[in-house]
């Protein structure tokens, strides 16, 4: 992971997990090969960051308390990845995880680059709609890179919907839908979306800007009034909480699995596994779409991705990108 001014806080934090009771200042020190004083700095700054460190003369320092926070030494810990969120930029609050993503995109970071906000204050979603952003969720986007044409980056719409839905059926009591083209829901209310943004010259992919929101832990009461019956939240439809770590780190290692699953095979098994968790075929549907509003029948989605909509008998109109409403 890619944080070198947290390198020494990092071991500091991971000696007190592993030793789970005190661990002297001059053990610390002797492990690491830093002073006492650097030891007491860091402990410092762990505290800052919001763990609770007891000290205790001759025992030391023990670690009583972590904070619910998507810090970079708790990341680094929990990610089973290769390359997605190896390189980590945290905030605590920003206007949009998207737009930094794409600032840093544009000055040459990695693929996979990782950018997490606790909080966005101008949070974006699908076709120009703001997405509500409270802490307690999961508000993250990635930096990729494929080498493609432009024509093909609609897959990766497909395989984040299912990266997402995989991951969170791995929670018990969690059994996500997917609605075209990739809204995740839980008992027909959205718990996550996917924002994918595009810098491509005409025959080439710069790089691409996955954004997803995932509502994790939020309270619903912090929703606008507007989105209380249409949104749900993991924590709202469990009734518990759910790590936000845990459910960072799965998405993610799906994500990996599927990213470079479509770069090898393509859209093919893609589209069959989005296959199964939609549900949105074969239903009557409203399209929203740059033609206004308009009812069908959802009939099938086509090698892009595009939904195939029958508007009268025999009459089936392709939705390259837009809303469905079941
Ligand atoms: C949708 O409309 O369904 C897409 C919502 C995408 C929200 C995520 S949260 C992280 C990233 N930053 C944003 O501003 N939007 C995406």
């Amino acid at each position: 992971m890619h944080f070198e001014g947290d390198k020494v806080k990092t071991q500091i934090l991971n000696l007190l997990k592993q030793k789970g009771d005190y661990i002297s200042g001059a053990e610390i020190s002797r492990r690491l090969g830093v002073s006492r004083a650097a030891v007491w700095k860091h402990i410092e700054a762990l505290r800052r960051d919001g763990y609770v460190v007891e000290a205790a003369p001759r025992l030391g320092y023990r670690l009583a308390e972590a904070p619910d926070l998507l810090l970079p030494a708790e990341v680094q810990d929990a990610l089973k990845t290769q390359v997605l969120g190896r390189h980590y930029h945290y905030l605590a609050e920003t206007g949009s995880t998207n737009d930094l993503a794409k600032e840093l995109a544009g000055q040459g970071v990695p693929e996979g680059t990782l950018v997490v906000a606790e909080r966005q204050s101008k949070g974006r979603g699908r076709m120009g709609r703001a997405w509500s952003s409270p802490a307690g969720g999961l508000w993250f986007s990635l930096v990729l890179r494929p080498a493609i044409h432009p024509s093909g980056v609609a897959g990766i719409n497909f395989l984040a919907g299912v990266a997402c839905a995989e991951a969170l059926a791995s929670i018990p009591g969690v059994q996500p839908r997917i609605k075209w083209p990739n809204d995740v829901l839980l008992q027909g209310r959205k718990v996550g979306g996917i924002l994918l943004e595009l810098s491509a010259e005409a025959d080439r992919v710069n790089h691409l800007v996955l954004g997803i929101g995932i509502n994790v832990n939020v309270d619903l009461d912090a929703f606008p009034a507007a989105l209380r019956n249409s949104s749900t939240s993991l924590a709202a439809h469990l009734g518990r909480r759910v790590s936000r770590l845990d459910v960072l780190a799965a998405v993610l290692e799906a994500l990996e699995k599927w990213y470079e699953r479509w770069l090898r095979e393509g859209f093919a098994p893609v589209i069959t596994a989005w296959r199964e968790w939609q549900e949105s075929l074969g239903k009557k549907v409203k399209v929203v779409d740059a033609q206004g509003e308009w009812l069908g029948t959802a009939l099938d989605v086509d090698d892009y991705g595009a939904l195939l909509v029958e508007r009268a008998p025999g009459v089936v109109r392709r939705v390259l990108s837009g809303d469905i409403l079941l």
